[in-house]
């Protein structure tokens, strides 16, 4: 049967009731163990009903009496029944020059095999065939097939010395030896003898150092291998007879300084402590069923009373060592907040809290309790609080839609994946879907409904506004419409800005007009020397114009028309004088004017052609431009022409 299987079984274990009868406490399975949920939940499977039924199975290389490594055990008036002990077994014992009759590959504690040794060999008694005896996972006596042999060597001997120099010995004779001071023999005396036998030496000659004397006898048990006395090293195994455990260590070794560790006893195994008394109101905080000496058991106490006497005590003897008590507190311990929860709250009852009293939990809609909803408040603290969890069953009443409502009259509740539709108020504009779900137990987003808006002619005149159109004054306008304005007389919005306000969710975005900005006037225009103007104010308005005239045969430069602009003037032109043509001049450079003139005064910039007097000549100003002089600033010049040569 596989393990798995087999914990299994386990659990199927007999529940017919008997009538009142023992009952049995949770078995102490040595080298075994039961159902690892037994141990999880040992405090609800134990005691057993007398009748109960109960698998175990035995650690590797441990059996059961039975020979089985897994058995049922049973409750019955005397306890469990076949006790649950499971012993080491042995293994098929492997014998050099012999044979074991009718071998198996494994024994039972306590069965028994026979051995024999081959032709020329023989058993440690000195037997052709000899019984063994499976003990706590031992052969006992140790079996082992000699040569028979008529005569013996003497082996060396350390520490010690033969009484003769002889070096071979027949059969029946013996030999004396002697160890050296403070070296013993086997049996601890500062001298043996052996004797040659047909399997050879008795036993083998040896002096050591005697570290460990004689072992007592164990109660209840042995140990092997038994010698008067043991040296550094010796290593002995101890065993308990059925019914009894070994209580320190199965192994113990002989070092310099004695044994260690100390050899164990047997004990029995009923010697256990029933279940820890309960004092009233006292708390038993072990979780162990089965006690034995030595075991330790911890007490607390109630809410509201006090721990007197040890807060634990312990299993001596097949006894619990006496129990505290718990003796009621004058005044009740007062506690902390109760703690607070996330999508739900605690409802307070009281306005204090003392240890002992409890304290309920709600969770807001649409979420469900997870834990106990109830807490209970302990020496002054809280334990974790429930927590509120998404209820992903179904959803309760739809929620209420502002400027809206549900189509349909709403139900209690609703399964998950149902609908409901909503509709807005009249003017009231929808934004999102009419339609909300039911979804693992939360409802799905919910539409809007968008507020209209309504005109006030306070808002338009704190705004410098008037409508567009007066038949809007008592429009509802819906979100997102327009509503169409115009700046009041002597208002303004800044440039490409629309007179405009968009309704949205009940508000219209109001454009707002300011005072038109008033621009700085100018005093006088800029004077002109030889000029007229038109001017004759002393104030002039941002934008008015002046225009220049300038005096005859005066040459204008730049614009004739100025502005005034936020209080600055344009530059004004200038009137340049003109030339006045000079005979005295003429006579002196020689020249006589090309052309008849009107007048003899010239604008600024003008040209006058000339030509030599006879007899006179400039080839240079001929060649090039003709005789020429220009105004220029009020002064002509003359070409000059000097006499002909030749
Ligand atoms: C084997 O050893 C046990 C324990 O010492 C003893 O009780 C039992 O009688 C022995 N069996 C035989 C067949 O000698
Ligand atoms: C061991 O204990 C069991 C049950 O208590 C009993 O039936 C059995 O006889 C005992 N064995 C010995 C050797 O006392
Ligand atoms: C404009 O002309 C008047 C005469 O018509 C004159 O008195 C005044 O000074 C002139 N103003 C300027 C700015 O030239
Ligand atoms: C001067 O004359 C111009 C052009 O005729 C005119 O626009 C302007 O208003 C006049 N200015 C004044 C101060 O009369």
């Amino acid at each position: 049967m596989k393990l798995q299987n087999f914990w299994l079984l386990g659990f199927m274990l007999s529940t017919s009731c008997s009538s009142e009868g023992n009952e049995c406490d949770f078995p102490d399975v040595d080298n075994g163990k039961i159902a690892q949920y037994y141990y999880i939940f040992k405090k609800f499977y134990f005691p057993m009903k007398e009748g109960s039924k109960l698998s175990v199975s035995c650690s590797a290389g441990y059996i059961f009496q039975s020979g089985r490594q897994e058995d049922e055990i049973t409750c019955t008036s005397e306890g469990w029944e076949p006790p649950a002990i499971c012993f080491k077994k042995c293994l098929r014992p492997s014998i050099p020059n012999g044979f074991v009759h009718n071998a198996k590959e494994l024994y039972k504690p306590f069965d028994t095999t026979e051995y024999s040794c081959h032709e020329g060999f023989m058993t440690t008694n000195g037997d052709s065939s000899e019984t063994i005896n499976c003990t706590s996972g031992q052969w006992l006596p140790p079996p082992g097939c000699h040569q028979k042999t008529d005569s013996c060597e003497t082996p060396p001997l350390t520490n010690g010395y033969y009484v003769t120099t002889r070096k071979s010995f027949r059969v029946m004779e013996t030999v004396q030896y002697q160890c050296n001071e403070g070296y013993y023999t086997a049996t601890g005396t500062s001298a043996d003898w052996v004797e040659c036998l047909p399997r050879g030496w008795s036993s083998t000659p040896s002096c050591t150092k005697m570290a460990c004397g004689r072992l007592e006898t164990v109660e209840n048990g042995g140990f092997y291998p038994v010698k008067p006395s043991y040296t550094e090293r010796d290593v002995v195994q101890f065993y308990c007879k059925e019914n009894y455990s070994i209580k320190g260590s199965e192994l113990i070794q002989c070092y310099s300084f004695g044994w260690d560790p100390q050899p164990p006893i047997c004990e029995e195994r009923k010697n256990k402590c029933p279940p820890p008394p309960r004092p009233a109101h006292g708390i038993l905080l072990s979780s162990l069923t089965l006690h034995r000496v030595g075991d330790k058991a911890h007490y607390d106490c109630d809410d509201n009373y006090m721990l007197i006497g040890p807060e634990q005590i312990h299993c001596e003897n097949g006894h619990w060592t006496t129990p505290p008590s718990c003796v009621q507190l004058k005044q009740k311990i007062i506690c902390d907040k109760p703690p607070q929860i996330e999508n739900g709250n605690a409802v307070r009852s009281l306005e204090v809290y003392n240890s002992g009293d409890a304290i309920q939990y709600k969770c807001t809609d649409g979420y469900e309790i997870e834990g106990p909803k109830e807490i209970t408040c302990k020496k002054g603290k809280w334990p974790e609080p429930p927590k509120c969890i998404v209820n992903n069953k179904y959803c309760l009443t739809p929620p209420v839609l502002i400027k809206g409502e549900l189509v349909e009259t709403p139900l209690a509740s609703y399964e998950d994946g149902s609908s409901v539709e909503y509709k807005c108020h009249s003017f009231h504009l929808m934004e999102g879907s009419k339609t909300v779900y039911c979804e693992r137990g939360a409802w799905s987003d919910l539409p809007k409904c968008l507020k209209p808006c309504t005109l006030t002619a306070a808002d338009m005149k704190e705004r410098n506004l008037e409508l567009q159109w007066s038949s809007d004054l008592h429009s509802n306008f819906l979100h997102g419409d327009m509503v169409e304005f115009q700046c009041m007389d002597g208002f303004e919005l800044p440039m490409y800005t629309e007179v405009k306000g968009l309704c949205k969710n009940g508000q219209i975005q109001y454009p707002t007009c300011k005072k038109k900005a008033s621009l700085k006037s100018c005093g006088p225009p800029p004077k002109v020397e030889h000029s007229i103007n038109n001017s004759s104010q002393e104030v002039y308005e941002s934008g008015s114009l002046v225009v220049y005239h300038c005096s005859e045969y005066h040459f204008l430069n730049g614009h004739s028309t100025i502005q005034c602009s936020n209080g600055l003037w344009e530059s004004p032109p200038t009137c340049i004088e003109p030339c006045v043509l000079s005979t005295e001049e003429m006579d002196r450079s020689h020249v006589r004017l090309k052309w008849s003139v009107d007048s003899n005064y010239f604008l600024h910039g003008e040209f006058v052609d000339f030509l030599c007097k006879p007899g006179y000549e400039n080839y240079e100003y001929a060649i090039t431009f003709g005789l020429r002089g220009q105004c220029r600033f009020g002064y002509l010049t003359y070409p000059k022409c000097i006499p002909r040569q030749g």
